[in-house]
């Protein structure tokens, strides 16, 4: 066992666990945040999608001996129920979500874009969020959720 310092969400926390761990493991044992979801466990499914240094990275993936310093964010670090963030408020609009299982690896890939392409075209959002699958088969309207909230940012809108 080692201690390890992660900053998730923008808090600081200590966590003593072997080295290869998975972050996923971390985040959803560890610290109780259950919104990224084991899917495959082998990158291929993006259920377990946060986003690290402003960049989306499958946490099933990722051992805990190789986050370092770099800054971790969830779901949970968006919004909630009373107060969703854009993309959350976009895809409850959108009825995107049938099981759910999927959603917070979605939002959180989505998320990565619009902070780095606010205004993307519709083969950019298809194109990004092409690594996260859907067993529902809601795409559609996954896609109509991130067009929507990039369409709100544009207009002004709050993350
Ligand atoms: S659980 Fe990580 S990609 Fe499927
Ligand atoms: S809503 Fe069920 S897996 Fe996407």
């Amino acid at each position: 066992m080692t201690t390890y310092r992660l900053q998730v969400n923008g808090k600081q926390h200590a966590v003593d666990t072997d080295p290869d761990t998975p972050l996923l493991y971390v985040l959803r044992n560890e610290l109780a945040l259950n919104g990224a979801k084991f899917g495959c466990g082998l990158g291929q499914c993006g259920s377990c999608t946060v986003i690290m240094d402003g960049k989306p990275a499958m946490s099933c993936l990722v051992p805990v001996s190789a986050v370092g310093a770099r800054a971790v964010r969830t779901v949970e670090g968006l919004g909630d129920a009373r107060t969703p963030g854009v993309l959350q408020q976009a895809f409850i609009d959108e009825q995107a979500a049938q099981c759910g299982y999927c959603i917070a690896g979605m939002i959180m890939q989505a998320t990565a874009l619009l902070e780095k392409t606010p205004a993307p075209t519709d083969a950019q959002i298809r194109a990004h969020m092409s690594p996260n699958l859907c067993r529902c088969g809601t795409h559609m309207r996954i896609l109509r959720a991130v067009r929507r909230a990039a369409d709100r940012l544009a207009a002004g809108g709050k993350r």
